[in-house]
């Protein structure tokens, strides 16, 4: 079968699995040459199979030999399609990791679940005892809790509604956008889905499992940007789940004591990622921005971003570097005020006329195609793909 891409709106309908696989290896390719650096050895990771997650595994596994145990909810190919993108990520990260002796397990499912938490308790317990670092890297837009109910996050304004141009990846169009008010139940919903409840009931449960080495440490991983898209994300519902998961680090960090373990949240800077492209708005804000930081010679992709992570500001020589809020900063690039200045004179000037013209929104369509397996140099699209035969592999 020969696939091409299928966009519908910000979502991408299919991927291509080879294109996959040469994006995992770009990535590596990456961190290879970066050159190896101090990290931890036994890492789980829940929400490893694309955006942040994906690249912090990468970067652990061919930057510091860590052996990884990632969670990840994806679709493998059936009657109703090829397969997710983070399927065939995972397949071929744990080949490409394998090869080099490293241990990649990869467990499929539902990270909320009780059911996933004591896999993954009976898999760490299996293979190593303990683990080092525990990674909180989900995006979803929905949780079904315990007792049964599917509780939904929305991408809603507070206070007012908010409307902007926004990107439609589909049409490569610029299109009205807004985000309406959120009722105060869908905030408390979306903090259900994306705070940090579930983070914490996964170390707490780590722990009471004895599945926590001495010194462990826990990152999850936050946005707060700049205030010109506050009105978009930091003051939006998903603002205030974020801010729960700040809260919540502090929470599991007295729960760390006993273990002389730390846990921190990173404020990673605005990427394309399957997650992100779907924030309304926000996509028009990115693409400035790209161009701006790629001008100035400070762009940085998932990969450089989550390598920098690791390496600088969490396992460097000076241990992590966090400000008095006990938070990582990774969107220090981003918010550097010159930074900001730029992408502030170009913002109120975007038209649905002009957009290609500014920024790098072509390189925003091409980060988002590849993380889909698409436009990456080297595949042959029109080389049929045998579906048949990667069915067969286990991810
Ligand atoms: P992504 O959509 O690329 O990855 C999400 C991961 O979560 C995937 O591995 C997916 O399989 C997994 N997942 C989702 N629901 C799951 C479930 N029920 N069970 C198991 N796994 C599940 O998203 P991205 O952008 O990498 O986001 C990761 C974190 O980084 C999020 O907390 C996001 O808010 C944060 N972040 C993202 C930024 C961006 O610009 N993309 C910026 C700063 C923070």
């Amino acid at each position: 079968m020969i696939i091409h891409p299928q966009i519908q709106g910000c979502v991408a309908r299919n991927c291509h699995p080879i294109g996959c696989r040469a994006a995992v290896e770009q990535q590596i390719a990456e961190i290879r040459a970066a050159g190896p650096f101090n990290g931890p050895r036994r890492v789980l990771i829940l929400g490893a199979s694309s955006g942040f997650g994906l690249a912090s595994r990468i970067a652990l596994t061919f930057g510091a030999g860590a052996n990884t145990i990632g969670v990840s909810f994806e679709r493998g190919p059936s009657d109703q399609g090829i397969g997710s993108a983070g399927w065939y990520n995972n397949i071929w990260f744990k080949q490409a990791a394998e090869r080099e002796g490293y241990q990649a397990i990869n467990l499929i499912g539902d990270a909320f679940s009780d059911a996933m938490r004591q896999q993954a308790i009976a898999t760490i317990r299996q293979l190593w005892g303990e683990v080092d670092l525990v990674i909180y890297s989900l995006a979803s837009g929905q949780r079904l809790l315990a007792d049964g109910r599917r509780v939904r996050s929305v991408l809603k304004a507070t206070g007012q509604p908010f409307t902007g141009w926004g990107l439609s990846l589909e049409h490569n169009a610029l299109v009205e956008q807004t985000l309406p008010l959120a009722s105060t139940e869908e905030i408390h919903d979306t903090v259900t889905v994306m705070g940090g409840e579930d983070w914490q009931q996964w170390m707490q449960a780590l722990q009471d499992a004895d599945c926590l080495a001495p010194g462990v440490q826990t990152v999850a991983y936050s946005y707060i940007g700049p205030a010109s898209t506050y009105p978009l994300y930091r003051d939006g519902t998903i603002g205030y789940a974020k801010e729960h998961l700040h809260g919540t680090a502090e929470a599991i960090n007295l729960q760390l004591a006993e273990l002389g373990g730390h846990a921190w949240v990173s404020v990673c800077k605005a990427l394309v990622t399957k997650a992100s492209a779907y924030i309304p708005v926000l996509p028009v804000y990115l693409g400035l921005l790209m161009g701006v930081m790629k001008e100035r010679g400070v762009h940085e992709g998932c990969i450089e971003q989550m390598r920098r992570l690791f390496a600088d500001k969490m396992y460097g020589a000076e241990g992590v570097i966090a400000d008095g809020n006990r938070l990582i900063r990774m969107d220090d690039h981003e918010l550097d005020p010159a930074i900001q200045a730029a992408v502030s004179a170009l913002w109120p000037k975007v038209t649905p006329e002009n957009f290609t013209s500014m920024g790098d929104f072509a390189g925003l369509r091409r980060d988002f195609m590849q993380l889909n397996g698409f436009e990456l140099p080297g595949v042959d699209y029109e080389a049929p793909v045998n579906i048949d035969a990667l069915g067969e592999l286990e991810p």
